[in-house]
């Protein structure tokens, strides 16, 4: 197993060991709560960006890396068919109780989605995903989706976006709660330790590369140029007030400076390169 696969096993085997379910539950309950999330918080807003919601009904759908199972379960209430898979097995205990628990037909499946049979699917999604992995494990992942998707199928990816070096700097030096600066040295090397991020290039030119490898149509939709300065301002409700007017703004700027002030990015595949047709493009 690759290194980093092991690593953010045990980093989110941890993490999932203390999850706060009743949270969970009340959000899951109710979809008035995903349109909350879709309107002002940035992996919603990117995850949902140009219609998702409307598109999931009585569609399969597999999510990896679905974390606390939350978008899983929305999507399963919006009438899709959700084969879910998470590294961590402690993640699938609770998504497949919560769904049960919620009378919610959806398959949560624990390990590394390059061992497990995966069903043809219409939509593969991800939040927050393509970054925790290696270029190499990514490059199998990608080719992977090409070939369960269905012909006119989309992967969909929210993940952040690192187009300008010195903004990416910047953000580091920002502390925020968990990590420290990276000026203060010692800290950070100490945080480093136990981060499951391995180094690698998170730039939208990076992403349209990789995904140009198994799709042929390739969208992606930079975000957060304004939204990133939320973190500046302490009052949680102020804060969040500022991150939904900011998402609207920064999407009346010119498409280059988006890019270049990105924090996140949308990667949408379509198009998916069947395997035969791979081996004729490549000569
Ligand atoms: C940053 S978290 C995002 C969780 C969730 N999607 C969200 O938005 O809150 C990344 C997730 O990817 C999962 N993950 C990492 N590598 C994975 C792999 N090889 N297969 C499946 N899941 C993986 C981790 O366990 C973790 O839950």
């Amino acid at each position: 197993v690759n290194d980093w696969i092991r690593r953010n096993h045990d980093h989110y085997e941890e993490r999932y060991g203390g999850l706060d379910t009743e949270h969970l539950i009340a959000q899951a309950g109710d979809l008035a709560n995903l349109d909350r999330l879709i309107a002002g918080h940035t992996s919603w807003f990117g995850l949902y960006r140009e219609g998702l919601r409307d598109r999931l009904k009585g569609k399969t759908v597999i999510e990896i890396g679905f974390g606390d199972g939350l978008n899983a379960l929305f999507m399963a209430r919006l009438g899709a068919n959700v084969w879910a898979i998470e590294i961590s097995e402690k993640a699938a205990v609770h998504l497949s109780s919560f769904a049960e628990r919620f009378g919610l037909r959806l398959e949560a499946l624990a390990g590394d989605f390059r061992e497990l049979a995966l069903p043809r699917a219409d939509f593969i999604v991800g939040k927050a995903l393509l970054h925790h992995f290696t270029h190499d494990v990514e490059e199998q992942f990608l080719g992977r989706c090409a070939e369960v998707l269905t012909p006119s199928g989309e992967a969909r990816f929210f993940e952040p976006a690192v187009n300008v070096a010195w903004l990416d700097r910047l953000r580091w030096m920002t502390p925020v709660p968990g990590r420290p600066s990276s000026l203060r040295k010692a800290a950070f090397a100490k945080w480093k330790e136990s981060d499951p991020h391995p180094e690698r290039d998170n730039s939208s030119a990076h992403y349209a590369a990789s995904g140009g490898k198994y799709f042929d149509d390739i969208c992606i939709l930079p975000m957060g140029g304004l939204e990133r300065f939320r973190r500046l301002i302490r009052e949680p409700a102020r804060a969040q007030a500022f991150g939904r007017r900011a998402l609207h703004w920064e999407t009346r700027l010119p498409i280059w400076v988006q890019s270049r002030m990105a924090r996140s990015q949308t990667i949408i595949l379509r198009g998916p390169r069947c395997p035969a047709t791979r081996r004729a493009a490549s000569g």
